[in-house]
């Protein structure tokens, strides 16, 4: 069990574009995938993305499980992404809803996203990953590979009104950082 440091806003890292896989089922590749599942678990987190622990490389993982505090939240299978490819489905279809991020700690923002996305990518053994999902799913993973191109969610805020301390935000909730 490795859990590593996750880097925050305003490290330069997080604005790199990061550079596809090449080889897949090495030692590395397995090692820095368990450093992840560690590190987003440990967090409470719903996605981690390579570059948030230094590593530019086009990795992302990402699920979230059922969770009887909130159980009109759509499960997310656990995932581990790799060179992913992003197509909207309907590029006009844009819903904003509240998001998180481990490199932005304690904060939360009104981001714009496309409802519906097919995503295709690799596993870490190199198979064919193809899938068609929408909202909270297709949500989660555009922001996971927003990451793989040095950006982070607050540049995608519209109205930066919308932008605020979860705390103060949503006083009464318990809600997980992503
Ligand atoms: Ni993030």
């Amino acid at each position: 069990m490795a859990v590593r440091s996750v880097l925050r806003m305003g490290d330069p890292q997080l604005l790199e574009r990061s550079r596809a896989v090449e080889r897949f089922a090495t030692p590395e590749l397995d090692a820095l995938i368990r450093d992840m599942r560690d590190t987003m678990a440990a967090l409470n987190g719903a996605g981690l993305a390579a570059p948030q622990l230094g590593v530019l490389k086009r990795i992302v993982i990402f699920g979230v499980g059922r969770n009887p505090r909130y159980p009109d939240a759509e499960e997310v299978p656990e995932t581990v992404l790799i060179n992913p490819e992003l197509e909207p489905l309907d590029a006009g279809d844009v819903a904003e809803d509240w998001e998180g991020c481990l490199s932005v700690p304690g904060m939360r923002g009104l981001v714009p996203r496309y409802r519906h996305l097919r995503y295709r990518g690799f596993d870490e053994r190199g198979r064919p990953i193809d899938r068609t999902v929408s909202d909270f799913h297709a949500r989660v993973v555009q922001h996971e590979v927003d990451h793989l191109d040095g950006v982070l969610y607050p540049t995608r805020i519209r109205d930066l009104r919308n932008f605020g301390f979860t705390a103060e935000l949503f006083p009464d909730a318990n809600i997980a950082e992503d």
